[in-house]
């Protein structure tokens, strides 16, 4: 299952994220964690220290060699140096697995020790001014976009992404790779005009919005969550002692989480199960030929001086069932 947490900057993405990936972790369950924030903060919240989260290979250092291992035998796709952020998989491409060990993974995975388990820690690495373009050719998300459309992942597993809620997602198609796409908004009107930009983007493409609302105080604040998303909020968090004390780099055993918010992490993870029985395979596929003709157009064929749209396989579909390709 793949899981964004979207939002304003400070919203507390990071903290949701990381808070879900423990608990997922915690459950036992296989989890492949992703930082695709332009703050790159998702590494310490799982409690790596500053050398460690530091030393974490960038996926944008590594798109030849990601870009060479997707590729495999798929006879649309001549070289590495064609493939763009959207190329979608066809027969011979390589998939990935959230239970696995691969070349991407060898390259661009790290293990992350939590309580009751490890979890995979991929990170984009830190963004430049020349990277928050749009529909930019070496955009960090690009890996993320490209692993995402090439991954297999079943039920009762999680691909946790921590994004930010800018244009570069919209450029490309990376907000409609989701099964569930978790808006984290505090109660305020820059929160929830965030919220309504997300939305009215997403509205056409059948993405499944939810509301997390956070370092919400009170009945004040839930009311106005509630009166400006409506059945869009699924939950609110207040303010964690367990976060806190997680900041202060002294973070408590994780089964000293909060009643409240656990229960929470898990009204999200059924969320997510639940979304599985509404996955559709061939509109997953569809939306990604979609956004690589849109970027085939816009800039592709003329950055690579090929026709992009000879890359799509039209009988190919990218689901739990797919064939293992090589
Ligand atoms: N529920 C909470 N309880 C206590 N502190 C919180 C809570 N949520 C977030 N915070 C704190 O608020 C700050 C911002 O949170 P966080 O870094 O998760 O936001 P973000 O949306 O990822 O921000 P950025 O856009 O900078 O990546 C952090 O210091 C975090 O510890
Ligand atoms: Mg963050």
């Amino acid at each position: 299952m793949k899981i964004a947490f979207v939002g304003k900057g400070g919203s507390g993405k990071t903290t949701l994220s990381s808070l879900f990936i423990r608990h997922l972790a915690a459950l036992g369950a296989p989890v492949l964690a992703v930082d695709a924030d332009i703050n790159q903060h998702l590494g310490p919240a799982l409690g790596l220290d500053e050398s460690e989260a530091a030393g974490l290979p960038a996926l944008g250092e590594h798109l030849p060699l990601i870009k060479e291992y997707l590729r495999g035998s798929n006879p649309r796709i001549a070289s590495a140096e064609s493939m763009i952020k959207t190329t979608p998989p066809g027969r011979g491409s390589r998939l990935l697995r959230v239970r696995e060990d691969n070349p991407v993974y060898d390259a661009c995975a790290r293990p992350v020790e939590l309580d009751g388990g490890a979890v995979r820690l991929m990170v984009t690495g830190p963004f430049t001014d020349a990277d928050l373009g749009v529909a930019c050719y070496h955009s960090k998300t690009g890996a993320v976009e490209l692993c995402l459309n090439h991954l297999v992942d079943g039920r009762d597993e999680y691909v946790v992404v921590d994004m930010t809620a800018g244009s570069d997602s919209f450029a490309s198609g990376l907000f409609t790779r989701f099964d569930v796409t978790f808006l984290v908004a505090e109660p305020t009107r820059k929160g929830v005009s965030v919220y309504r930009q997300y939305k009215e983007y997403a509205h056409d493409f059948g993405v499944e919005l939810k509301v997390v609302g956070n370092k919400v105080q009170g009945q004040d604040d839930l009311d106005f969550l509630r009166a400006e998303v409506g059945d869009d909020l699924l939950v609110t968090v207040g303010h964690s002692d367990w976060v806190r004390a997680m900041e202060k780099g002294r973070p408590p055993r994780f089964d000293l989480l909060d009643a409240a918010d656990r229960d929470a992490l898990r009204l999200l993870r059924t969320t997510v199960d639940t979304a599985h029985e509404r996955r559709d395979p061939d509109r997953y596929t569809r939306q990604m030929v979609h956004f690589h003709l849109k970027n085939a157009r816009s800039w592709g064929n003329e950055r690579t001086g090929a026709d992009l749209a000879a890359q799509v396989d039209p009988d190919f579909v990218l689901g739990e069932g797919v064939a293992a390709a090589v």
